[in-house]
Order: structure tokens, then C-alpha cells, then sequence
């Protein structure tokens, strides 16, 4: 069988993709590029297609149908860039891939002991031998109330891991999971809001939850809370969050995520002027922390991303059950 793959990277998924198109037996193709218009001439032969995280839209979507395209796996858990209605207007197959919890849920609780301990400005002075005390002392963990929003693979291990902290865990999810209540409460949101002193988000982002954290959920919240997010930018209304930090109402931001990021991560852009007003804001915080989504970067991660999306094509060519399936 045949796939072609948008965003190969030669650095660090071409030895895994070589590996399992080995193993598998599947022709591949590739380009560096991200899926768009203008390239998807290459995927001309092609019935399988492998995407990270470029958006496809329903002209794009269009494209690919009448190229003769059957499926889209996207290397990624989020499949919020797909327009899935344009997917089922074209029967359009689309999978995305799981990779273990542990790369992000590591990297949240990073995130959270970062915001927290104020490393981002004790690591700007330590550069510049400022290595005086005030305005740089901590707050420690388990003298916290965290709510976790979002209790699927990744919020359940980061619950897991901050249970070793001694903190106070409240969750909130739709659908509750009795392996949390082990660590955690399922709490109301405006429960948490009101309790906790770090929010940590991990929810997909779906029409239903864009700007979960608005203007109004944050005047709801403690004072000086902490919020972090490795999960999607578009969970929080981004003026809004500028604003609560500014205030002061906001203590510390950990954002692995903001909203606008499409085009501009995991590319070298280092000369070109940019158009991310509030990235720039957010960035020149003393107390926020702003990463470029690299949660999910490890070498475990990678490798499962690589192998599931072509798994994924392979159960579907074959007629069987795709667990990573999504439409
Ligand atoms: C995902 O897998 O959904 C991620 O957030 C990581 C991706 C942007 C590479």
C-alpha cells in the first residue's frame, strides 16, 4: 500500500518512518511541506495521507476527494484542524494517533513548578548575575488546590503525578473516570473556579469550548491564580487572559499553547516579522511562560506518532477496526 506524507521530517521522524514502512511493507512519499492547494498535486496516486497539524479545510478537503483521496491520519491526538464536516460531505476517512500521556503530563507539571517558582525570571537573572532575592520567591505545590479540566489520558496522568506533590486535586470532566477518584474530586467548573489556585487544561477543543476561559470564567476565579495550558490555545479567550494578567488577578501563565498558532510553529521564523501582537505581550510577562506546543516532543512520541498514523491507514485499507479512527 501507498501513503504520502505532508510534513516529513527528516531529522527526527525519517528513521521511524523508514522503519515501519519496513515493517509494514508501504510505500511512502513525502514532502517537507505542509498539505496545501498548491501541493496537493504530489498526493496525485495516492488513497492515504499522513498530516500533523495544518489546516484542512473544506476547499482543501475538496481537493483531496477529487484526487481520489480516502483518508486523512493526521499524526497527532488533536484533530481540531480537519474540518470534519467538509470530511463527511466528501466521506472523507479520518484518524489521528494516541502516544503515551507521559510527554505532556511531564512537561504540565514542569509548567506548573516553572510558574510557581518564578524560573522564567530567575533564569533571566542568573544570565545576568542578578542574583539577588527579591521578587523571585516561590509558592509550593502542595500548599495548592488544583483543578484539572479534562480527565481523558492526559489529565488522568497528570492527576496521577500530582498526587505525588500532596496537593488537593479537583477534576472536571463530562464523563468521570473512577481511576481519577482515586487522586481527585469531580468538582462543578464554577466549583473549581472559585477553589482552586492553579487550573490546568486538557480538554480537546471542540465548537463547544472555544474561550472556555473568558473574561467571566477568570473574574470567577481566585486571586492570583495560576493557569496553565498544554492542551489548545483556542480553550482561552487570549485578550481576556492578557487582561487578568495585567490586573493582576492572574498570578502565572504556563502556555504551551496560545490561540493563531497555525503556520508559524515548527518553523524557523526567526527573521521574519511577525503578526502575533498578543504572543509578543504575553511573552514579555515576567510571570508567564509561553512554549512553542512542544508537549508532546519526545522521542517515544514521535516514534508512536509515526506508527499509528500508518497502522491506522493499513486496519482501514484493510477493512478492520481502527482504533484511532474519527470518522
Ligand atoms: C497533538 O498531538 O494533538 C499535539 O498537540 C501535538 C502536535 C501539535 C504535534
Amino acid at each position: 500500500m501507498k501513503i504520502f506524507v505532508y510534513n516529513y521530517r527528516e531529522f527526527d521522524e525519517a528513521e521511524y518512518f523508514q522503519k515501519f514502512s519496513r515493517e509494514y511493507q508501504v510505500e511512502l512519499g513525502i514532502s517537507t511541506e505542509a498539505p496545501a492547494l498548491e501541493n496537493a498535486h504530489l498526493a496525485q496516486g495516492y488513497e492515504y495521507i499522513s498530516i500533523i497539524t495544518s489546516r484542512i479545510d473544506a476547499e482543501l478537503m475538496r481537493r483531496f476527494h477529487e484526487m481520489g483521496v480516502k483518508m486523512i491520519s493526521t499524526r497527532t491526538v488533536g484533530y481540531d484542524h480537519i474540518d470534519l464536516e467538509a470530511a463527511k460531505k466528501y466521506r472523507m476517512q479520518v484518524s489521528n494517533v494516541s502516544y503515551s500521556p507521559e510527554c505532556v503530563a511531564d512537561y504540565t507539571i514542569m509548567l506548573m513548578l516553572m510558574s510557581i517558582r518564578r524560573m522564567k525570571r530567575i533564569m533571566q537573572r542568573e544570565e545576568i548575575n542578578d542574583f539577588s532575592l527579591p521578587g523571585i520567591q516561590g509558592r509550593e505545590l502542595h500548599n495548592f488546590t488544583v483543578g484539572v479540566l479534562g480527565t481523558g489520558r492526559i489529565g488522568k496522568a497528570v492527576i496521577r503525578d500530582l498526587s505525588g506533590f500532596g496537593c488537593r486535586i479537583c477534576a472536571y470532566d463530562r464523563y468521570e473516570d473512577e481511576a481519577v477518584k482515586a487522586y481527585a474530586s469531580y468538582e462543578k467548573l464554577d466549583t473549581i473556579y472559585r477553589e482552586c489556585d492553579l487550573i490546568t487544561l486538557h480538554m480537546p477543543l471542540g465548537d463547544e469550548n472555544v474561550h472556555l476561559i473568558d473574561r467571566d470564567a477568570i473574574a470567577r476565579m481566585k486571586d492570583g491564580v495560576v493557569i496553565v495550558n498544554t492542551a489548545r490555545g483556542g480553550l482561552i479567550d487570549t485578550k481576556a487572559l492578557i487582561n487578568g494578567i495585567e490586573s493582576g488577578k492572574i498570578g502565572a501563565a504556563g502556555l504551551d499553547v496560545i490561540e493563531d498558532e497555525f503556520g508559524m510553529y515548527y518553523y524557523d521564523l526567526k527573521s521574519d516579522v511577525l503578526s502575533k501582537r498578543d504572543l509578543y505581550i504575553l511573552r514579555g510577562f515576567p510571570n508567564v511562560v509561553v512554549t512553542p506546543h512542544m508537549a508532546f516532543y519526545t522521542d517515544q512520541a514521535v516514534s508512536d506518532m509515526v506508527r499509528h498514523s500508518i497502522e491506522s491507514c493499513i486496519l482501514r485499507k484493510e477493512g478492520k477496526e481502527d482504533p484511532w479512527a474519527v470518522l
